[in-house]
């Protein structure tokens, strides 16, 4: 049976929308140690946030000027917290950054030019401010099952993770300055329902065999889960926590890449098992905000919990983690800086 591309696109929105399906079936439970919240998937950003009082705090939310990032700015700032927001284009994160009450401020940030993502970093050092809140929140999913490499890697482990890891590297002793603070990673459910069954491929970053977008960025969100959870063990003892997350199904600009039939399945799960904008940011600002979560790292969270997801998955691999971080520190080796007296250089330990 031969399939044209057209059709083949559809199947991949049928296929995303299947395994976000599956995805809902897998067994949960809670994790020893994490206080349960009585929060759930309807719970809204403002509802997790209610009566916290954030003055005299910063946030920096990455891809700010959209969908969950642009609602978690605008809860954060409204709590009272000083956000950073940033955009591939200053004047796109200008824009957002004035559609919110409180105090904002606009960056520029290309995840995927890792220069774009030194200078950023020392805007936001510029600054000259302890960091509370780092939420790296901007991501990408492509659309057309065709493979894109920046400097040899492919390009959603690139955005979603390599860009991400920089970041949080030049920011760490800004995130130490602070007398607590937390990294919140958002990943999302494809980290386990699209990820390549053997995990993080090590000998294939550039996605030289089997490419698929929804694999590309399952691959990428588990990266971020794994990243989270390495930095979690790193910094066990100190103030910085660490956390992963999946939002939910949102009705986004995260399918700008797709076409017309794709943005239709996505949409269509989206309305059988999606959540709202405002509930889609709850999950990011609960993890941020919660004084429940003072302790708690090297979680992963759906729902506004932290959950052990079954059947076979990654999440909690730590001798991938581990080399995740070895491999990105090589890859990135001339963007991250040895941050004293943190001493990042993973791999040495
Ligand atoms: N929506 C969902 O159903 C869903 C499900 C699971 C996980 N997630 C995750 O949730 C996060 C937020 O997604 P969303 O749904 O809110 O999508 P969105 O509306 O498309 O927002 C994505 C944000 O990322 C920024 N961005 C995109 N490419 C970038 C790059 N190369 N460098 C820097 N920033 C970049 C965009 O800003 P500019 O275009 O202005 O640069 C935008 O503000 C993502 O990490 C996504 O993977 C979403």
């Amino acid at each position: 049976m031969k399939i044209d591309r057209r059709q083949f696109l559809g199947y991949a929105g049928a296929s995303l929308t299947a395994s976000q399906l599956v995805g809902c079936s897998r067994s949960r439970t809670d994790v020893d140690g994490v206080p349960r919240s009585n929060f759930d998937a309807e719970s809204t950003a403002d509802e997790v946030t209610a009566g916290i009082d954030l003055s005299g705090k910063v946030a920096v939310v990455t891809g700010c000027t959209s969908g969950i990032g642009l609602e978690t700015m605008r809860v954060l700032a409204s709590c009272g917290a000083t956000v950073v927001g940033s955009s591939r284009s200053l004047e796109r994160a200008r824009q957002a950054c004035r559609s919110v009450t409180g105090v904002t401020s606009p960056v520029q940030l290309d995840l995927g030019d890792f220069e774009s993502v030194v200078a950023c970093a020392e805007t936001i050092r510029s600054l000259n401010t302890p960091i509370d809140m780092l939420i790296c929140n901007a991501g990408y999913l492509g659309g057309g099952n065709d493979r894109e490499l920046i400097n040899g890697i492919e390009k959603h482990f690139v955005i979603n993770h390599l860009g991400h890891f920089i970041l949080v590297n030049r920011l760490l002793d800004r995130l130490f300055a602070a007398r607590r603070s937390r990294i919140v990673v958002v990943s999302s459910r494809t980290s386990y329902t699209d990820a390549p069954e053997q995990g993080i491929l090590f000998d294939d970053l550039e996605f030289g065999r089997n490419y698929g977008d929804l694999l590309a960025y399952g691959h990428s969100k588990l990266a971020n889960v794994l990243f989270s959870l390495r930095l979690s063990e790193w910094l066990r003892g100190t103030r910085i926590t660490s956390n992963s997350l999946h939002p939910g199904i949102i009705d986004t600009d995260i399918d700008r890449h797709f076409n017309a039939v794709m943005r239709f399945g996505l949409k269509i799960v989206a309305a059988i098992a999606g959540k709202t904008i405002e509930q889609g940011a709850a999950t990011s600002c609960y993890v941020a905000t919660s004084a429940a979560l003072d302790a708690t790292s090297g979680a992963y969270f759906e729902d506004c919990n932290a959950v052990i997801v079954g059947g076979h998955n990654h999440l909690y691999n730590v001798p991938m983690a581990k080399k995740l971080m070895q491999v990105s520190e090589q890859i990135t080796a001339e963007y991250v800086v040895d941050q004293e007296p943190a001493h990042w250089k993973v791999s040495r330990l």
